[in-house]
Order: C-alpha cells, then sequence, then structure tokens
C-alpha cells in the first residue's frame, strides 16, 4: 500500500465532487475504516456506525435527495454566493451520486435517543472520524468530500435505509478516484495569525 506522510494527506486533502469510474476495493474501504475508528470519541463509547452503500439504486434514491436540497439551498443564495468556488460546481455532485463507487454515510447510534441539545459540541465524538476517514481515503490516492446536505431528508433516508429511531445521520461522503479532468486547486485559507489569539481574546502575536 501506498504511504504518504500525514503532513502529505493534510495538505493534500480537499473537497472532491468529480470522480471517475475506476472501482474502489473492498480493501481499501477496509483500510479507510480502520483509520476511521481510531478516533477520539468521548467516553470510548463508539456509538459510530457506518453505511459502506454500493447499490445503483439506493446511491441514485441518495443523490436525489441530495440535489432537491442543493437546489433549495441555491434558490436562497445570491448570484455572487453562487459564484464562489464551494458552490460553482457543488449541483455536479447530486447528479453524479449514482456513479460515485461507494458512498459513505457516517451515522451515530444514540443509546437513549438522539440527545436535544444542539451545543456545538453535539458531534464531538463523530467528526474526529469523519476526518480520520477523509485523511486516510487521501492517503490512498482516493477523493471524498464531506456534505451535510441529505440532513433535510433525515427522516427519509432513515426510513428508506432501515435506519433504528435513535440513529442519526452525521455525514454523507463519496467516495472515489477523483476524475481526471478536474484540476486541482490548492485549498484556500486565512492565514493563521488572522485567526489565532494569544492568552485573551483578541491578543495578536507581537510580529
Ligand atoms: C459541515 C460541512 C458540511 C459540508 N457540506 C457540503 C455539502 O453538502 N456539499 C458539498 O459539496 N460540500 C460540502 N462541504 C465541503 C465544503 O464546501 C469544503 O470543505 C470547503 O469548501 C473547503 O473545500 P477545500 O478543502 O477543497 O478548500 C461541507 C463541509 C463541512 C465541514
Amino acid at each position: 500500500m501506498q504511504q504518504i506522510s500525514l503532513y502529505d494527506a493534510l495538505y493534500s486533502q480537499w473537497a472532491v465532487r468529480h470522480f471517475s469510474d475506476r472501482p474502489v476495493s473492498d480493501e481499501a474501504v477496509q483500510t479507510i475504516l480502520d483509520a476511521a475508528i481510531r478516533a477520539p470519541n468521548g467516553g470510548n463509547r463508539q456509538l459510530w456506525r457506518f453505511l459502506v452503500i454500493r447499490n445503483a439504486e439506493t446511491k441514485r434514491r441518495l443523490g436525489q435527495w441530495y440535489s432537491d436540497s442543493w437546489t433549495h439551498m441555491i434558490d436562497n443564495m445570491t448570484p455572487e454566493e453562487r459564484a464562489t468556488q464551494p458552490y460553482r460546481s457543488g449541483g455536479d455532485l447530486g447528479n453524479g451520486m449514482a456513479k460515485v463507487p461507494v458512498l459513505m454515510l457516517v451515522c451515530v447510534e444514540h443509546p437513549n435517543g438522539p440527545p436535544a441539545t444542539a451545543h456545538i459540541s453535539r458531534g464531538a465524538s463523530i467528526y474526529p472520524a469523519v476526518q480520520n476517514l477523509m485523511l486516510a481515503a487521501e492517503a490512498l490516492g482516493l477523493g471524498t468530500v464531506i456534505t451535510t446536505l441529505h440532513t433535510r431528508f433525515e427522516k427519509e433516508i432513515k426510513e428508506y435505509l432501515g435506519m433504528p429511531a435513535n440513529s442519526e445521520t452525521a455525514a454523507l461522503i463519496p467516495l472515489g478516484y477523483p476524475a481526471e479532468d478536474v484540476r486541482r486547486v490548492r485549498t484556500r485559507r486565512f492565514p493563521v495569525a488572522d485567526v489565532t489569539f494569544y492568552d485573551r481574546w483578541g491578543h495578536k502575536k507581537a510580529s
């Protein structure tokens, strides 16, 4: 198996929304999941559940729900917002979802039902596993993008997939080799200096 350094994976990871039809092996999926479950999680309760979806009809249905949410979101945006990088080609993803080799639906099973709280820490036991999954995919040359738009149809999706009432979906992640004609752009982020304070909110490092 090809090995790249952690820093290589961190810096090369980007949101891939166009995929080639090159198949993704079960071995790669298992390797990626085994990395995902190494993630930190509250009380080591490991309430993550992963749905590995290869069935064409299931992928088509999920793509349809995704596209409906996408249209709803885009309709509520200004033309300027729509023209920004994450949204320019995002609509293609829903249309292409049926053809993405694998959809990974990352879920949580809450023993006592989903907590009612909307506190920011609510997803803190699942999103580290999501990031592990995506970095492990990157290390194998596979592309991913974390998506959450499908949650608008959470009820319908749970029913369709036979998910229990005490479960919820956290992310829908297409997984495949990036399409060859996709031009890779370096991820753009604000510099650390712009987003970091020292000891007290608002205190920047003296330069
Ligand atoms: C919570 C969350 C939800 C997201 N949902 C979607 C989504 O529904 N569809 C999509 O195409 N990208 C989605 N993204 C991906 C972001 O658009 C992407 O991470 C961001 O634009 C940075 O892309 P880059 O790493 O290629 O620079 C989501 C990202 C996060 C963290």
